[in-house]
C-alpha cells in the first residue's frame, strides 16, 4: 500500500514560502491549513495565499479547511486547482452534496472528523469521498500531542475500505512524529500530515524517516 507524507505548511516560515516549498519537494502533497477564527480559535490564510502556493508548489495541494460554512468556501479551493479539498463534517450543512460538487470541479473530496466526532455515520458513505481525515489533535494549532484514543476510528475505516475495495485515502493529522506515525500506520492510516516534526529538522531527512517508519508499520491490507 502506498504511504503518503504531507508536510503542513503551517509549521513553515510564512515569509519564505517559495524556499519552504523547495525544502519539501520529496513529499507527496503539501498540506495547507485554512483556519477562519470561527470553526477554530486561530486564523491562517485564505484563497489568495493558497492560489499563490498552488502556483509555486511542485507537488499537489492537500487543502484542509477548518472553517464554518464550507458549503460556501470549499468549491473556490477546488476551482483554484487544489488536488484535494477536505472540509469538516461538523461544519458542513450537506457533506454529500458538497463532496459531489468538489469532485465535479475536479478535486478529490475529503471529509474530516474532530477527535470526538464518531465515524459510524460515514462508513456507509465512503463512496462519496476520496479521503477521510481522522484528526489526531483538536484542530486549530500545530505542535500538539497525538491523541491515541482516535485510533479505533481508523481501524473501522480501514475495515470498511478493505471490504468495499474503494480508493479512499485514510489521513491522520496532528502530533505525527516518527513514533506516532507507527501507531497510526498500524491502525490503518496511509496518508500522514506532519507539521512541526518535518520543519523543526531538515525536512528531506524528516520526510524520509517518517516514510520509512510508516512503511514498516503498514499491513498488507
Ligand atoms: C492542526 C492542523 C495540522 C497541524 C499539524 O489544526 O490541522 O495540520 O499543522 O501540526 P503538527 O504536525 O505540528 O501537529
Ligand atoms: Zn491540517
Amino acid at each position: 500500500m502506498t504511504v503518503r507524507i504531507n508536510p503542513s505548511i503551517l509549521a513553515a516560515d510564512f515569509a519564505n514560502f517559495e524556499r519552504e516549498l523547495g525544502r519539501i519537494a520529496t513529499a507527496d502533497l503539501v498540506h495547507v491549513d485554512i483556519m477562519d477564527n470561527h470553526f477554530v480559535p486561530n486564523l491562517t490564510f485564505g484563497p489568495a495565499m493558497t492560489e499563490r502556493l498552488q502556483e509555486l508548489s511542485t507537488i499537489p495541494l492537500d487543502v484542509h479547511l477548518m472553517v464554518d460554512d464550507p458549503d460556501r468556501w470549499a468549491p473556490g479551493y477546488a476551482e483554484l486547482g487544489a488536488y484535494s479539498v477536505t472540509f469538516h463534517a461538523e461544519a458542513a450543512a450537506d457533506a454529500v452534496t458538497l463532496a459531489r460538487r468538489l469532485r465535479d470541479i475536479g478535486s478529490r473530496a475529503g471529509i474530516a472528523l474532530k477527535p470526538d466526532t464518531p465515524v459510524e455515520p460515514y462508513l456507509d458513505l465512503l463512496q462519496e469521498f476520496d479521503q477521510v481525515l481522522v484528526m489526531t489533535v483538536e484542530p486549530g494549532f500545530g505542535g500538539q500531542s497525538f491523541i491515541s484514543a482516535t485510533m479505533p476510528k481508523l481501524a473501522a475505516l480501514r475495515e470498511a475500505v478493505t471490504r468495499t475495495g474503494l480508493d479512499v485515502w485514510l489521513q491522520v493529522d496532528g502530533g505525527i512524529t516518527e513514533t506516532t506515525i507507527a501507531i497510526a500506520a498500524e491502525a490503518g492510516a496511509d496518508t500522514f500530515v506532519a507539521g512541526s516534526s518535518v520543519f523543526r529538522g531538515e525536512p528531506a531527512d524528516q520526510i524520509r524517516a517518517l516514510r520509512t517508519a510508516a512503511q514498516s508499520h503498514t499491513h498488507a491490507h
